[in-house]
C-alpha cells in the first residue's frame, strides 16, 4: 500500500461550528479511514447534519481543520466536490420525469456524455435496483425508491466519497433492509462511506466505525463491537419493574445490579438494564431469590444503544440517589 491510499479519506481537527452565540459543534476531530463505512450518530440536534456540511465544504467551521482527500476544504472545495457524493435529506429530485431521465440529466450536469453517460446511468440502475421503475415518473415512486435513486445520483461521478444524511430515516422495515444492502455492496466495491443516523441499529449493521455524538460533541469512538466492549460487557439483562410508576428500584434488582458479574446497571423509568459478560448467572440469582413480583425478564445481546444510555442517559446509581 503506498502513502496516498493509507491518506485517511476526511480528518477533522479541532473542529467546532458557532451560529451566533450557540455553539452546535464542539472541538471534533474525527478520521475516516479509506474503504471504511463510518457512521455519525446521535440524536436529532447532536450536530450531525452540521458535522456534514462542514465536511463537503456547505459550511465553513468556526475553528478547526477540515480535510478532505488531504485538501483543506475551505480552501480548495472544488478539489474535493469532484471526488464526492452526497445524498442530504430534502434531496430534491425531478418529479415531473423518469429516474433514467434524471440520473442522465444530472450526469450531464457533471459533464458526462454518450456512451460513458448512458453506461452509467444503465449500471446505476441495476445496482440500486431501480430498472423495474426506471421510466416512471419519479412523483409516482415509493419513498424507498426515492432515496435510492438519490444515492445512484450521487454516484453518478464515481465519487471515492459518499455521503449519506440519514438515508433510511422515514422508510419503512422492509425498504430500509434493502437499502442497507446496497450500502453495503458500495461499500464492498470499495466506496469509502460517511453517514449519519439517529438508528443505532443501523449504525450498528452498517458501519465499520462510528462516533457517537451528544451536544455537538463525540462522546464515543470506535467500532460498535469495540464500543459495546469498553463500556459495557457483550450482554444485557433487561427487567421490568413493577408497573406502579415509582422510580425506586426493588431490593431484589439492587442486589444483582451489586453482583460483581455485573459491570454496569442503568435504569430509565420502570426498566432497569444490568450488563455483565455473561448474564446466566444473574438470571439464576434473580429466579432463586423467589421474586415475588416476578419481573419480566429479557436476556439479549448489549447493543450500541446501550453504549448510548451508558454515555448519556441516567444511571442506577443517580436513580438510587
Ligand atoms: N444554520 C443554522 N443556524 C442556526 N442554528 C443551526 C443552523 N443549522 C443547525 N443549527 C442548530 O444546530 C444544532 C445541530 O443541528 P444539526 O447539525 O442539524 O443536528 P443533527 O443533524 O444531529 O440533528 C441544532 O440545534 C440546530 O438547530
Ligand atoms: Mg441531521
Amino acid at each position: 500500500m503506498n502513502q496516498a491510499t493509507d491518506e485517511p479519506v476526511v480528518r477533522l481537527e479541532g473542529v467546532s461550528k458557532s451560529f451566533g452565540d450557540r455553539t452546535v459543534v464542539c472541538g471534533v476531530d474525527l478520521v475516516v479511514p479509506r474503504g471504511c463505512c463510518f457512521g455519525l450518530l446521535g440524536p436529532n440536534g447532536a450536530g450531525k447534519t452540521t458535522t456534514l456540511r462542514m465536511i463537503y465544504g456547505a459550511t465553513a467551521p468556526s475553528r478547526g481543520r477540515v480535510e478532505v482527500f488531504g485538501h483543506d476544504v475551505t480552501r480548495e472545495p472544488r478539489a474535493v466536490r469532484a471526488r464526492l457524493g452526497m445524498t442530504l435529506q430534502e434531496d430534491a429530485l425531478l418529479e415531473e420525469v423518469s429516474p433514467r431521465a434524471n440520473l442522465r440529466i444530472f450526469g450531464r450536469h457533471h459533464l458526462l456524455r454518450d456512451p460513458e453517460l448512458s453506461k452509467r446511468v444503465e449500471e446505476l440502475l441495476d445496482r440500486l435496483e431501480l430498472r423495474s421503475h426506471a421510466d416512471l415518473p419519479v412523483r409516482a415512486l415509493s419513498g424507498g425508491f426515492k432515496r435510492r435513486l438519490a444515492i445512484a445520483r450521487s454516484l453518478m461521478n464515481r465519487p471515492e466519497l459518499l455521503v449519506l444524511d440519514e438515508p433510511t430515516t422515514g422508510l419503512d422495515p422492509a425498504v430500509r433492509q434493502a437499502l442497507w444492502s446496497s450500502i453495503r455492496a458500495l461499500r464492498r466495491s470499495g466506496t469509502t462511506i460517511l453517514l449519519t443516523t439517529h438508528y443505532m441499529e443501523e449504525a450498528e449493521r452498517l458501519c465499520d466505525r462510528v462516533a457517537i455524538f451528544a451536544e455537538g460533541r463525540i462522546v464515543a469512538e470506535g467500532s460498535p463491537a469495540e464500543l459495546i466492549r469498553c463500556h459495557l460487557a457483550a450482554e444485557a439483562l433487561e427487567l421490568e419493574h413493577d408497573e406502579d410508576g415509582g422510580s425506586k428500584i426493588p431490593a431484589a434488582l439492587a442486589m444483582l445490579a451489586s453482583d460483581p458479574a455485573c459491570v454496569h446497571a442503568l435504569t430509565i423509568g420502570s426498566r432497569t438494564i444490568l450488563y455483565a459478560a455473561d448474564v446466566a448467572p444473574l438470571l439464576a440469582r434473580l429466579h432463586q431469590s423467589q421474586n415475588p413480583d416476578g419481573h419480566r425478564a429479557i436476556a439479549r445481546p448489549a447493543n450500541l444503544e446501550d453504549v448510548f444510555l451508558r454515555l448519556t442517559g441516567s444511571s442506577i446509581a443517580e436513580q438510587a440517589a
